[in-house]
């Protein structure tokens, strides 16, 4: 690990710190969906449940878009073949999710967003795992270079402002503690940080009781 270039040391990190995030959310959708949700957090739980499939499919996608070509070409392609089917069979999963929050959202009925959310966590989280396992500091520095890896993390950022965008964003950075946050968004510029940042935050109160970081530390 330590003659891993700053390149890949931030690729891998990269990848990690977003399955952290997802774990998270998705736990709380869960855990909070078991209980009894207040008429008065409906609308907001709601948000909170879209914000969080929609993160999942986004990371799907750019690891299809982005990720994958890049790794088949570096001789895993059987690990990616069996990757992608999984991404398949979670999608017809978080479609049965959407359909889960949208009846929720209108009716407070939440079995079914129990159910739903469950069967994602049941197939994601070991999904996650095996990529993590597969995926480690040294597999990335030998299928990549130092400058395709940095290509790649920008490639994922973009594709994160354009699919996740502000709303994920929050989402995203409210799972994750001050020192993760730091350690993933620091290097963002000011502006971003300190101007923008807080103004996004904004969308987010409907969804701040279920933060697993209330605060942002950037
Ligand atoms: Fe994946
Ligand atoms: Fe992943």
């Amino acid at each position: 690990m330590s003659n891993a270039s700053a390149e890949h040391q931030a690729l891998h990190h990269g990848l990690t710190i977003v399955h952290t995030a997802l774990r998270r959310s998705l736990d709380t959708v869960v855990t909070t969906a078991s209980r009894p949700v207040p008429e008065a957090d409906r609308a907001g739980f709601a948000d909170f449940c879209e914000r969080t499939a929609r993160f999942v499919r986004a990371h799907h996608d750019s690891e299809e878009e982005i990720f994958f070509p890049v790794f088949e070409k570096a001789g895993m392609a059987d690990q990616i073949k069996t990757w992608r089917g999984d991404h398949t069979a979670l999608l017809d999963e978080l479609d049965q999710l959407d359909a889960a929050i949208v009846a929720f959202k209108a009716r407070g009925d939440a079995e079914k967003l129990v159910a739903s959310a469950t069967r994602v966590r049941d197939h994601l989280f070991p999904h996650l795992d095996a990529e993590e396992a597969a995926l480690s500091l040294g597999v990335l520095q030998k299928a990549v270079t130092a400058e395709q890896a940095a290509a790649l993390a920008t490639a994922a950022s973009k594709h994160g402002q354009k699919h996740v965008g502000t709303r994920g964003l929050m989402l995203f950075l409210h799972a994750l503690t001050a020192e993760e946050q730091r350690s993933h968004f620091g290097k963002m510029p000011w502006f971003v940080r300190k101007v923008l940042v807080p103004i996004w935050d904004r969308n987010w109160r409907p969804c701040a009781k279920y933060a697993h970081n209330a605060t942002i530390a950037l």
